[in-house]
């Protein structure tokens, strides 16, 4: 199977990106979707060229996954500028375990190391080991965990970090 990694369109694809997403997730023990993730805000930050979306398109047009990453921090200078995370990566349960999700990872970290990226983190649940494990294998070291951080019971977060 082929599969294209590119830019989501935001006039045609936020449908089926939403969709992805909520598949991919609804297959995970995390809360849901709506709790910890805003659309409308992603495409915000797209549009101001502070964040990227990117789409893995399969040979028969699926949208098989998506990653979205943004500015770390806008107001901090060039900190803000040079640090990114990873806020969700999804792949549908039907197209997991093929390579999708190292791909889009390696596709966006590509894409912004263009745009002067140095560091790149991002943040799970502290017992999602499958998903820190994802993360470790492509590069990312563990970087420390913060209590409660997200929704949901027993939700601490493990912080993983690459340099670009
Ligand atoms: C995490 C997630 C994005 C990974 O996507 P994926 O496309 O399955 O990732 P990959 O296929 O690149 O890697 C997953 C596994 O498949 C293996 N794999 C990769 N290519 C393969 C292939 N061609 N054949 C068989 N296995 C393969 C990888 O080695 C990896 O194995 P491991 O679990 O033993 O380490 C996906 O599982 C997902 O959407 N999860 C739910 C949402 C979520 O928790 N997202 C992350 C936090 S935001």
């Amino acid at each position: 199977m082929e599969i294209k990694f590119l830019e989501i369109d935001l006039e045609k694809d936020l449908i089926a990106i939403e969709t992805v997403a909520k598949k991919s997730f609804s297959v995970t023990p995390d809360a849901t979707l709506a709790e910890w993730f805003n659309f409308d805000y992603m495409v915000k930050m797209i549009k101001e060229d502070r964040g990227l979306c990117l789409k893995a398109v399969a040979d028969n047009n699926d949208i098989a996954g998506m990653i979205f990453a943004l500015q770390e921090s806008p107001i901090n200078g060039k900190e803000g500028v040079e640090k990114w995370v990873i806020i969700i990566a999804g792949v549908d349960p039907k197209y997991t375990n093929q390579g999708i999700g190292t791909l889009l990872l390696q596709k966006l970290e590509e894409l912004v190391k263009v745009r002067g990226v140095k560091k790149m983190f991002t943040y799970t649940n502290k017992d999602d080991i499958k998903v820190i494990n994802f993360y470790r294998k492509n590069g990312y070291e563990d970087a420390g965990w913060i209590k409660d951080y997200q929704y949901g019971k027993d939700n601490s977060a493990a912080f993983l970090l690459k340099s670009l």
